[in-house]
């Protein structure tokens, strides 16, 4: 189980900022912010999210729905900094880009709406590329200009800091405090064997002869490959456009959920509860975030005021 008490040197007699992780699924800014951060509260209305993040975390996790919370009890929880990552289908071509009229987008309306009574020091999201030219994003722009936010975006990808892995999305960081725009520099490429099990399991592998013609439409990557396609919430139950399929020797099979937890930038130390699936967990995992992006976003920040508790 992690605990939120940091063991770093440099910062451990400083007050450390609260952290609300809203759309938490099973965790991935608790994860990322884990070292600088104290969590207050974790919310979603996923009960198997809920499951894996209380095999790992012993803060609370509400499991009720965002579009539903008021102003008051989100000034309750005295939060420094909200981290979210809203549902993304209203931005996506599969989600049929309904944008602000998808009812996925309530929540989202919801919290803007009580920005400006509610809202931390410090606010960052996470979406799909689209978001950033959705109407959804314009109304979060405005009404943040309008309660003196600073506000950085990114197009950050995993593979822009050498991880075998295209997810690129859309980060936005708000702070009350003005801070730096960020440059990331490109390191080495990474291979996805660092990433592999050392042994899978025969429920991951694919016999050819099941695979007939389809094997043409699959993205096949190798051990050697430096990157892979992004893993979704669809790994699992659809074969193409959901995740890369590896080759090792003759055989092909599947990615398994520890390894994808893995090129996620999960530590070993995060366990998955033995009562979920493997298509319920690549589900969940696949809705989750790249830590090591959301880590090197918060890298340059850490100890800077804008991690710092605010004055309020
Ligand atoms: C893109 S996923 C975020 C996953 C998360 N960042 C993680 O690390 O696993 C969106 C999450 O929002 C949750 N969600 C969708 N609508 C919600 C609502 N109205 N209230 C609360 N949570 C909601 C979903 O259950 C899902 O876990």
């Amino acid at each position: 189980m992690f605990h939120s008490t940091c063991l770093c040197t440099d910062c451990e007699n400083e007050l450390r900022p609260k952290l609300l992780e809203l759309f938490a699924g099973i965790g991935g800014a608790t994860v990322a912010f884990q070292n600088f951060v104290d969590v207050i509260a974790a919310i979603d209305i996923n009960d198997n999210a809920k499951s894996v993040y209380q095999t790992n975390f012993s803060h609370p996790y509400l499991t009720l729905s965002i579009e539903s919370l008021s102003a008051s009890r989100l000034q309750a929880f005295n939060a420094d900094i909200w981290w979210m990552s809203p549902p993304c289908q209203p931005f996506t071509r599969r989600g049929l880009r309904r944008d602000d009229r998808d009812p996925r987008s309530a929540a989202l309306k919801n919290l803007i709406d009580i920005l400006d009574i509610a809202g931390p020091a410090t606010l960052m999201l996470e979406n799909v590329v689209g978001f950033q030219k959705s109407k959804m994003h314009r109304r979060l722009i405005t009404k943040l200009t309008s309660c003196d936010y600073h506000i950085h975006e990114y197009l950050l990808c995993p593979t822009d800091f050498g991880i075998p892995n295209n997810r690129p999305r859309y980060y936005l960081l708000a702070s009350k405090t003005p801070v730096k725009k960020l440059n990331f520099k490109n390191p080495e490429p990474k291979h996805l064997v660092d990433f592999l099990d050392t042994k899978v399991d025969e429920r991951f592998w694919i016999e050819r002869e099941l695979l007939g013609g389809k094997i043409n439409g699959l993205n096949v990557v190798t051990p050697k490959s430096d990157s892979s396609i992004c893993f979704t919430s669809s790994y699992g139950r659809w074969m193409r456009i959901s995740g890369s399929f590896i080759q090792c020797g003759e055989r092909i099979r599947r990615f398994t959920p520890r390894e994808i937890l893995r090129i996620l930038g999960f530590p070993e130390a995060f366990k998955l509860p033995t009562s979920l699936t493997d298509s319920q967990l690549w589900k969940l995992i696949g809705n989750s975030i790249s830590v090591f992006v959301v880590q090197r976003l918060l890298s340059p920040y850490v100890g800077s005021e804008f991690l710092r508790p605010s004055s309020k």
